[in-house]
């Protein structure tokens, strides 16, 4: 496996890799739902990139950039253990030198959601891929369903900015109690990892209820939230269940509707979702 720093070396690597060359963009800190985008991509491509970079562009003031856990050594050997042929580990000053000024910036879709409660984040997260699709040129990247709206955000832009490239989504991973993986977890101490579940058992909660039936998002969206505010510990920032293409909230739940929400769990800011596609769960 070869780790690379610097842009220029990148290339160099790159030009001699065979195609096609697939991309799983990372902050770190690898758990097995970033591995399973490895895994997913070793299937697939002649040539596995990963890149390692907290992006601070993304983190709004006063959220954990500081803190965002890191372990670049242990990484590296995930990394290596899942048959990676490139690593990427750009510093700060390469991807942001001074005077850094351009962006991008998906309008519509980051309104919701996510993009709602934390202004900035999406534009952070468009700006940072794209400076990665044009450094290492995949024909394909990896992300996971676990960011439901991530993956919404990056094929519109991918779409609207014309990148030759594949984005593929792979589900959630899971802790053994239904928690999703994430490296924020780590911050969970106690009682607040026990609560953590709360999560998947408010999508559950919506889930049952629409295999008995219910239609009406309403509902559904009570269901999950008198599910999450009977835990204390909890602070619930937003339910959703929204049209998994537009991100708009749903009146009648039919075919195709994201179940998604957002709760503190003590200090620690959780998300994740269930998907209703054609009818059929994605529940990872
Ligand atoms: P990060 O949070 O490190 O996640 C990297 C990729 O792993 C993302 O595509 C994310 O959706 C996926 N992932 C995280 N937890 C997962 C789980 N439990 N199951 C499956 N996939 C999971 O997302 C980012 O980094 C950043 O925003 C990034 C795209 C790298 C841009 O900075």
């Amino acid at each position: 496996m070869q780790t690379l720093t610097s842009l220029p070396d990148l290339r160099v690597a790159l030009a001699e890799r065979l195609k096609p060359i697939g991309l799983v963009p990372t902050m770190g800190y690898l758990h097995q739902g970033h591995l399973s985008l490895i895994h997913v991509a070793r299937m697939e491509c002649e040539t596995v990139v990963a890149s390692i970079f907290v992006n601070p562009t993304q983190f709004g003031p006063g959220e954990d950039l500081a803190t965002y856990p890191r372990d670049m050594e242990g990484d590296l050997t995930k990394l290596c253990n899942e048959g990676t042929d490139v690593v990427w580990t750009p510093t700060r000053e390469e991807m942001y030198p001074p005077g850094f000024q351009s962006w991008v910036q998906v309008e519509e879709l980051t309104q919701f959601l996510e993009g709602a409660m934390r202004p900035g984040h999406f534009r952070g997260v468009t700006t940072v891929v794209v400076k990665l699709f044009n450094a290492v040129q995949p024909q394909k990247a990896y992300f996971g369903q676990k960011d439901a709206q991530q993956v919404a955000v990056i094929k519109q832009m991918a779409r609207d900015l014309n990148f030759p490239i594949e984005i593929v989504v792979c589900p959630t991973v899971r802790e053994f109690d239904g928690l999703a993986m994430s490296s924020r977890n780590a911050y969970l101490k106690g009682d607040e990892r026990r609560t953590a579940t709360v999560l998947y058992r408010a999508l559950n909660a919506a889930k049952s209820a629409y295999q008995s039936g219910e239609r009406s998002a309403n509902t559904l969206r009570h269901l999950m939230a008198d599910t999450i505010r009977a835990e204390p510990l909890t602070r619930m920032q937003y339910v959703s269940c929204a049209h998994p293409l537009t991100l708009k909230e749903l009146d009648w739940v039919e075919q195709d509707a994201l179940f998604s929400m957002a709760v503190y769990i003590g200090r620690t800011r959780l998300i994740d979702n269930f998907l209703l596609e054609e009818g059929v769960w994605t529940t990872g």
